[in-house]
């Protein structure tokens, strides 16, 4: 077995991308700057957005975070989504998810200018993904390609089941994981809540994304020896025992699947870091587009 080391990975991706920072600043070009919208207090995107900000720190990016109550209106919302999209200086910015219930989550998605979008959620780079356009590719499925890609990991002509088809991971993965090129060239199957008999198809995966939440879902009587394991779950299990409350966990039995698997990826350290990695790496193209466009 053979860990998919998300946190060793990302750190190089962060370290070559500082790299091109530092050539950029010698230039005295413009560096580029990440904005990241959060609505409330929920303590998973109060962390998530902390670390997103860190991140921009040490590569030398400008960053700026908007933290807006709880109670804000989605007129305010647009409002300040609309100052972004104006805002020269800013190459890209997220509106980090979920928003307060009052809030219509695709109204505001759909008004993020799409050159600026560099989560990859807005229509324009999601149709452009689906057909091999040039696009802001979603970070967590960007994520898991590159590592896939970084350890030589085959794809091609394996049978990949994705068990989950949100917006953000599921659907985004089984797209790009069919499409041509390295990382793909895949078979996938794509299930979810309504799917009848999982395990006969998990038994039959050569790649497992697992993308559903749920801790422990996937044990080992449900895969196959030398399966491949990308597990997207984050969970937080309260705990008492622990200084913060809870751990962390994903939606795979990593002590039996491990036994079976010939590469897996742990949580933490596995896709999270990754997901903030590419991030960055989405920022960095969105800055080049738009000097691109200028020149
Ligand atoms: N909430 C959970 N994951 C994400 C993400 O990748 N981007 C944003 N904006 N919100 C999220």
């Amino acid at each position: 077995m053979k860990i998919l080391d998300g946190k060793k990975i990302s750190n190089q991706i962060k370290d070559e991308i500082a790299v091109e920072v530092e050539q950029i600043k010698s230039k005295g070009e413009k560096v580029p700057h990440l904005a990241a919208v959060l609505v409330g207090n929920d303590g998973a995107s109060l962390t998530y957005v902390g670390s997103k900000v860190r991140s921009c720190k040490k590569i030398g990016f400008e960053s700026t975070l908007i933290h807006l109550p709880e109670d804000t209106s989605e007129e305010e919302l647009l409002r300040q989504v609309q100052a972004l999209n104006d805002n020269p200086e800013i190459d890209g910015y997220i509106v980090q998810l979920p928003l307060p219930k009052h809030i219509d989550e695709q109204k505001v998605l759909m008004a993020v200018d799409p050159d600026k979008d560099v989560d990859g959620f807005h229509p324009t780079n999601f149709g452009k993904m689906a057909l091999d356009m040039e696009s802001f590719i979603p970070a967590t499925p960007f994520g898991i390609m590159e590592l896939l890609r970084r350890y030589d990991v085959e794809t091609s002509g394996k049978h990949t089941v994705v068990i989950g088809r949100s917006h953000i991971v599921g659907r985004p993965i089984s797209i790009l994981m069919s499409q041509k090129g390295k990382a793909a060239d895949s078979t996938v199957t794509i299930t979810h809540s309504r799917t009848k008999d999982i395990k006969a198809l998990t038994l039959q995966a050569d790649i497992i994304v697992s993308a559903l939440g749920v801790p422990n879902f996937l044990k080992a009587d449900m895969v196959k020896e030398d399966v491949v394991i990308i597990d997207v779950g984050i969970t937080r299990v309260p705990d008492e025992s622990r200084e913060r409350g809870y751990y962390i966990t994903g939606d795979v039995d990593f002590e039996g699947v491990g036994k079976k698997a010939s590469f897996i990826t742990p949580v933490p350290g596995g896709v999270g870091p990754m997901t903030i990695a590419m991030l960055l790496k989405n920022t960095l193209l969105a800055r080049e587009r738009h000097q691109s466009r200028k020149a």
